[in-house]
């Protein structure tokens, strides 16, 4: 409840109008080829309305019964530098507890739906996004939070027996 609180009053602070958002970039960075690599990361546009990311990670040392993802919501300025979060979601704790924290609900919520890892752990098998649209993260992030237009980029770090295994980096234009 604290943190929806935290989140509804930074939503306040950052208020104003955002009227379109771009995937302008993704980056897929396997840090241990040896643990998991990606097949495919890409950003896709079908036509003006309809562009979407898809990715899927193989998985070599299965199953994965410890997993970490950590968010942080980046803004460019000279650069990209942190803006508003820096969390880190234990996925097994997530998918065991119906009582989730809000934070980690709306972050998840941004791509989980577009998934096949909405489930409790282990992971044995690899992992799939599939064509996570743009419309889907504009209506997510428009309908709690107003960020002011800019650069932004959501880094995440994937991190499995507390070995950070591999980034990935959405970088995203409202305007
Ligand atoms: C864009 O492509 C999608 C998927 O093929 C289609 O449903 C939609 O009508 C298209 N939109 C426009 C404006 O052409
Ligand atoms: C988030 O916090 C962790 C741990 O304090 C730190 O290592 C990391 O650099 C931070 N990430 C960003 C993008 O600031
Ligand atoms: C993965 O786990 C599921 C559920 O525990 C099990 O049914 C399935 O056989 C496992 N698959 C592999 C490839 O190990
Ligand atoms: C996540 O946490 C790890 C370990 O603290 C840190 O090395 C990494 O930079 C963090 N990633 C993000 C996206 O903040």
């Amino acid at each position: 409840m604290f943190g929806l609180m935290c989140l509804l009053l930074s939503a306040i602070k950052v208020a104003e109008i955002s009227g379109h958002v771009e995937f302008t970039n993704i980056k897929c960075e396997p840090l241990d080829k040896s643990f998991s690599d990606f097949e495919y990361c890409y950003i896709k546009a079908i036509n003006r309305s309809y562009k979407y990311v898809s990715l899927k990670v193989n998985l070599f040392k299965i199953p994965v019964t410890k997993v970490k993802v950590n968010f942080s919501v980046m803004k460019r300025f000279n650069g990209y530098l942190p803006f508003l979060y820096n969390v880190t979601i234990d996925a097994c704790k997530f998918f065991e507890n119906s009582n989730r924290n809000p934070l980690a609900q709306y972050l998840s919520g941004l791509f989980l739906p577009f998934t096949n890892m909405a489930h409790k752990c282990p992971f044995n098998h690899s992992l799939i996004l599939d064509k996570l649209p743009i419309d889907h993260v504009n209506n997510h992030l428009t309908s709690v939070l107003k960020f002011p237009p800019a650069d932004y980029a959501l880094y995440t770090s994937w991190i499995a027996y507390d070995i950070n295994r591999a980034n990935v980096k959405v970088f995203i234009t409202l305007s």
